[in-house]
């Protein structure tokens, strides 16, 4: 209880009413496909967690972009919140231990939390050259990859590099570049995007604490929470095609569909997520409602399918 108090009076300080909070896991709670009843409960996961589940979180081929997105989110200080329900052992560009330091711990937490800690990995893995394209300390992403991702109990990609290849992988990819998933053999769960919106990854985690197991996936290993309907399915811009009320507005049908940006190239029909609700910076907005078209940044191949991007389709 105390525990809880010592939460709400932190969240307070940093201008975060109770209220506000609520309204979050609210929010949280229907993102996850869960009944109303469940919002004390994932209050609770963050206020007072049980456990703390520990992490390796691994950077390959990226631009740590992932992480910068994941950390600057502001409201509600989502980045603190998965800190303070997750033991993160490992994490390079946020630790303070470097060097031999760095490596000793990443080695013993991998031992001692073996088959328990869960495992987020940045990047995709160099294959061609025996990995000989992306090494850190010394040893390869692929020798990295092949030691600590088995020892884990989940492997959590986040970013489309690591889930499926993203920008390192687009042609003519000379280092070989994988997903982890491709490069290792194994099944892995994949929250893709470029970055990625950081609630698909809280709300993976606290599916997790809550129900203890992952959420339900796609065929492509995306939770289908955050990934389960296509963005042009969502978006408020097909609204004004398809309303009569926009139609008048505008004059025409061929006006109203004006509004819409697929023939600026907008990749919305072919694109699995959230973002027209989830939206990035706190939820102010998303690509399309900013008036730039969807470049598919979230789907496999994303760079060599859908480029040249303001095509259309
Ligand atoms: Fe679909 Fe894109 Fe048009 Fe929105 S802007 S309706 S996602 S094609
Ligand atoms: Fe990416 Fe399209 Fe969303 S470009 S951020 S999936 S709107």
């Amino acid at each position: 209880m105390d525990r809880e108090k010592e939460f709400y009076e932190r969240l307070e300080r940093k201008g975060v009413s109770r209220r506000d909070f609520m309204k979050y896991c609210t929010a949280l709670t229907a993102a996850l496909g869960l009944s109303s009843s469940f919002v004390p409960k994932v209050a609770e996961v963050f206020a007072a967690p049980k456990q703390r589940p520990p992490v390796i979180w691994l950077h390959f081929a990226e631009c740590t972009g992932c992480s910068e997105g994941f950390l600057r989110s502001a409201y509600p200080f989502v980045d603190e919140l998965v800190l303070e329900i997750l033991s993160v052992e490992y994490h390079e560009t946020i630790m303070a231990a470097a060097g031999y330091q760095a490596e000793e711990q990443l080695h013993q937490a991998a031992e001692k939390y073996k088959g328990k800690f869960i495992c987020v990995v940045e990047g995709a893995v160099a294959t061609k050259f025996d990995g000989g394209y992306g090494k850190v300390a010394g040893r390869t992403f692929l020798e990295i990859a092949k030691d600590i991702c088995p020892k884990a109990a989940a492997v959590i990609c986040l970013g489309s590099c690591s889930s499926f290849g993203g920008l390192p992988s687009a042609k003519p990819n000379p280092g070989g570049y994988k997903s982890v998933s491709d490069a290792l053999g194994i099944k892995t769960l994949n929250i893709p995007g470029c970055p990625p919106n950081p609630i698909n990854l809280v709300g993976t985690v606290v599916n997790y604490l809550l129900l203890g197991k992952l959420p339900e996936l796609d065929e492509l290993g995306r939770p289908l929470f955050a990934y389960g309907k296509a963005i042009h399915d969502q978006c408020p811009r097909r609204a004004h095609f398809e309303n009569d009320e926009f139609v008048e507005e505008f004059g025409s049908e061929e006006a109203a569909a004006g509004y819409c940006l697929y023939k600026m190239g907008c990749r919305g029909p072919e694109t699995y997520n959230n973002c027209p609700i989830a939206k990035f910076n706190d939820g102010t907005s998303w690509p399309v409602e900013a008036g730039h078209p969807c470049i598919g940044c979230s789907e496999p191949d994303f760079w060599d399918k859908f480029t040249p991007f303001y095509e259309e389709m």
